[in-house]
Order: structure tokens, then sequence, then C-alpha cells
């Protein structure tokens, strides 16, 4: 079934593996589909019986993009996933065009200094909205902290940061702005430890030279991880004052599930 009979089915342009348990993918953009840099939407592949296999994904592009491009886990039994992991370029793959999710900037009280708090897969929510003109706009810093077990798990993230200086369209909106803060747990780098322990420590205040600790008059944040570090992160958050927001009431800081599930 082409595109033009199914306007759910879009083609894959291409796919990057990053690890053997990470990959992103682009595929098409339907012409119809407007969404907000940071949401998500449901994709997937054909499952048992013709009835589709769909999950939840971060849209990891900007809303600008011509193309759509997701950051994506393989779980080695995952019913998706298992499969999705060998896409190629021109294979078809279902997309639902109905965008939702919190990580907004609509959903955040203006603020000065905007604080992206990733694990894992979590990041690519931030890979859109980092590729966004009104990141850059509405904050005077952005500081983009991504933490995983390994090294090479940093790598997507790490890629995209280096090639925001070079892009066209927010190279120049981003200088003296953006502050990046990739950290490991579970294997030696520049940068080791929790996303919760170096923020409430002060460490990443003072290994990027900023004022700290956060406060509601200057910052905002957008987390998105497992569930038990999204709940922490809040709870650190509110202690510093910061209230939550969401689309129907902006606040200081937005929270997104990464993946629903324990983790692997
Ligand atoms: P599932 O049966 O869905 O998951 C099996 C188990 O694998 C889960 O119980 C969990 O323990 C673990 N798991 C699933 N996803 C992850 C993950 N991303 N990181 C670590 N452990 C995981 N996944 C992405 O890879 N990229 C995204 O951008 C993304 N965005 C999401 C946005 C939202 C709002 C939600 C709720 C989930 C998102 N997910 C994302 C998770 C995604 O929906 C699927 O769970 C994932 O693709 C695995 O699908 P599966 O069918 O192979 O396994
Ligand atoms: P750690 O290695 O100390 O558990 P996972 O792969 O389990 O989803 O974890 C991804 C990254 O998030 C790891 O670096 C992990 O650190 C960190 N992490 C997991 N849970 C939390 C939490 N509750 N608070 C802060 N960081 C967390």
């Amino acid at each position: 079934m082409n595109q033009a009979v199914n306007p759910d089915l879009q083609t894959v342009t291409t796919v990057t593996h990053w690890t053997d348990r990470l990959f992103s993918f682009r595929v098409t953009r339907p012409r119809s589909l407007r969404f907000r840099s940071g949401e998500f939407v449901m994709i997937g592949l054909p499952g048992e019986g013709g009835k589709p296999l769909l999950r939840a994904y971060s849209i990891a592009s900007p809303a600008w993009d011509d193309e759509l491009e997701f950051y994506s886990i393989k779980v080695p039994d995952g019913p998706l996933t298992s499969r999705l992991q060998h896409l190629q370029p021109g294979d078809p793959i279902i997309l639902r065009p109905k965008p939702v999710g919190t990580l907004v900037h609509d959903a955040l009280k203006p603020g000065h200094r905007l604080w992206l708090l990733a694990t894992g897969t979590g990041f690519a929510p931030f890979a859109s909205l980092l590729r966004e003109p009104e990141t850059w706009e509405r904050n005077e810093r952005v500081v983009m902290m991504h933490t995983c077990r390994e090294g090479a798990e940093l790598d997507y993230g790490r890629a995209l940061v280096e090639g925001l200086r070079d892009d066209p369209l927010i190279g120049d909106l981003i200088a003296g702005k953006l502050h990046y803060y990739p950290t490991t747990t579970r294997q030696p780098s520049p940068h080791m430890g929790r996303i919760t322990d170096t923020l409430t420590s002060g460490q990443v205040f003072r290994d990027l030279g900023l004022p700290g600790p956060l406060t509601p008059e200057v910052d905002r944040a957008m987390v998105c991880g497992s569930l038990a570090f999204n709940q922490d992160v809040a709870t650190l958050l509110r202690s510093f004052g910061l209230t939550e927001g969401s689309n129907a009431q902006p606040g200081d800081f937005v929270v997104e599930k990464a993946f629903v599930g324990d983790g692997i």
C-alpha cells in the first residue's frame, strides 16, 4: 500500500545505528502534519492480523523540517523495536499524525535560563527543541544535560549538539547561549554523575561557570527520562521553588516520560 492510498503510511529515508542498543531514522513527513517542537506521535508497523503495532515516539526533528526524525532504543524482545531496528531506506512505516505532549514552550512561563534534562532516549524531544529557533529566542541560556550509563550512548546527542553551530537557521542564534553537559554514570568520562546529583552538589554550575542554584525567577526546565528519574528531578525542582506546568497552565517546569516500564 502506498502513501497515496493510506495517508498514515510514510517512507523511511535514512537509518543510522549509533550503538547496538540505539539508532535513529528519518521518514517522509505527511504534508498535513503540523506539530510543536517537543511533541510525540504514535508510529509503528503492521502487526499480526494486519492490526497496527504502535508505540509513542518523540519527534526528534524540529517543526520546520521537511522530514521527521526519530531516535530509538532497540529492546531485544520488544514487540516493536525488535522489528523496527531492521528498518531500511524505502521501507514503509505507520505514523498517526496526532502530535501531543507537554515538552513545549507553550507550557512554560517566560524565563531566562532553560534546563533540558534527559537520560537515555529522553534526549529525543530535545533534539527537536535544540533545533527550534523559538528555544533560543525565548532564553538567554540553554543548558542541555544528558546522562547515560556509558559514553557511546551519548553519541547521537553529542553529534547533534556539535552540528548546531553550523546549522544555517540557528547557528547564529545559539552563540554564547548553549551549555552542553553530557555525563556518564557507569563508565569513566570527563563529567560523571547523575543529573540529580550534579544539580544538588552544584558541580554542574561550577563546571559550566554558571550561577547557582536554580531559582523560579530565572530558571525553567524540561525533563524527559524514566519514571524514577522524572519523579526524582521533579522533587528536586520543587525543592528549589519551581512549579510544574502544563499546556492548560504554564509553569516553571514540564515533564514527559521517555518510556513506560522499568528500563532494561
Ligand atoms: P515495549 O513493550 O514498548 O517496551 C518493553 C520494555 O522496554 C519497557 O517496559 C521498558 O522497560 C523498556 N523500554 C521501552 N522503551 C525504552 C526506552 N526508550 N529506553 C529504555 N527502555 C525502554 N522510545 C524511544 O526509543 N524513543 C522515543 O523517542 C520514545 N518516545 C516516547 C514518548 C512517550 C510519551 C512514551 C510513553 C514512550 C516513548 N518511547 C520512546 C518508548 C516507546 O513507546 C516504546 O516503548 C519503545 O519503542 C519500545 O517498544 P517495544 O514494543 O519494542 O517494547
Ligand atoms: P545510574 O547508572 O546511576 O543508575 P537507565 O539506563 O537505567 O534508564 O538509566 C539511564 C541513566 O539515568 C543512567 O545514567 C542512570 O544512572 C540515570 N538514572 C536512572 N535513574 C535515575 C534517577 N532516579 N535519578 C537520576 N538519574 C537516574
